[in-house]
């Protein structure tokens, strides 16, 4: 794949959602898609935060054409808040990038008792897609992308447990919620080509950044994972590639994987990333996507 950050034409008068815009990758992503002309809306669930990473792109993009509008992907009623507010402020959406995301397993639950990593890295980019989605135009440039993540080999779906509340596998829920963005970027991508729509729908991982992420982990495992990241890790604006790639790019299709290729797919050139078996089993997401819907309460396509 050749992709020529520098060769990519103005986007103005295209208008992005990026959630999560505030911090870590999606805050590059957000910075480097206002410098092509995207306006950017910012969906942040803290808007101090937002309000300080906005004026940090302005002093480094003065072009930058920037919006913020709230949103707690943990909670669904936020989410249909969001759309809402979004749906008054704009008539269309060319680019959703379905970026934010936690790590660390805390067993606490939303309103409607699922954990919080499946309810905010999933389940609110679920329905955010579902109340968007029709907003978008029909061609090829209308990109939903998903951040999934390494951690999505080695991971399933729990149909059983859900909240991961059986497994002494701390990592297992996380694992879930980025194998679940994955597979439902696939099913959404079938969807949409079935019902003859020309909008793309797929997923990327960023390798490994030393983000906000990690902040929660344990302290053994957050200053290990610092002392090593500057060797090993990509640094958050390569970590945004992916993303922008798949944004931005002519040549990616629907339904395609995109991540780094070095090492352990950690950093590196940009390509075709490499996917679980068990993520390619369209029977799961499919039932992925009913139980989806039925938290949600929002059926679509
Ligand atoms: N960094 C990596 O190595 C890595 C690897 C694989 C995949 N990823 C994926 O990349 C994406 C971006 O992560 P990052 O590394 O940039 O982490 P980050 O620096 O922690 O950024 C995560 C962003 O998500 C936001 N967020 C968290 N919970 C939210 C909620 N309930 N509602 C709305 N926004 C929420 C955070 O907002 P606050 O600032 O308010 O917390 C923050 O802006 C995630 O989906 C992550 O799973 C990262």
């Amino acid at each position: 794949m050749d992709f020529k950050l520098n060769t990519i034409h103005s986007q103005q008068g295209r208008i992005a959602i990026v959630t999560g815009a505030n911090n870590g990758i999606g805050f590059q992503t957000t910075k480097a898609m206002a410098a092509y002309g995207f306006k950017v809306v910012m969906a942040c669930r803290n808007m101090a935060k937002a309000e300080k990473a906005k004026t940090e792109i302005l002093t480094k993009v003065a072009t930058a054409d920037l919006d913020i509008l709230q949103l707690d992907l943990s909670n669904l009623e936020s989410v249909r808040n969001f759309a809402k507010k979004f749906k008054e402020r704009y008539t269309k959406l060319d680019v959703l990038v379905n970026n934010a995301g936690i790590l660390v397993y805390s067993g606490k639950k939303n309103e409607v008792g699922v954990e919080l990593q499946f309810a905010t890295n999933h389940l609110g980019h679920f329905l955010l897609t579902n109340l968007l989605f029709e907003l978008m135009p029909d061609n090829h440039a209308s990109r939903i992308v998903a951040l999934s993540s390494l951690a999505h080999k080695g991971a399933k779906i729990h149909f059983d447990d859900l909240n991961c509340e059986k497994t002494d596998d701390s990592d297992a829920a996380y694992g879930q919620s980025k194998l679940a963005n994955l597979m439902f970027a696939d099913e959404l991508d079938r969807r949409l080509k079935k019902s003859g729509k020309k909008i793309i729908a797929l997923a990327v991982h960023p390798g490994g950044s030393d983000s906000g992420l990690f902040d929660e982990m344990s302290r053994i495992k957050y200053y290990t994972f610092k002392i090593l990241s500057p060797f090993i890790l990509n640094s958050p604006a390569n970590a945004a590639k992916p993303s922008l790639f798949a944004v931005l790019s002519k040549e990616v299709r629907g339904g395609e994987y995109i991540g780094p290729q070095g090492f352990n797919e950690f950093k590196g050139k940009i390509g075709f990333a490499k996917r679980s078996d068990y993520s390619k089993k369209q029977d799961v997401a499919t039932k992925l996507w009913k139980l989806s819907e039925g938290i949600t309460g929002q059926s679509f396509l």
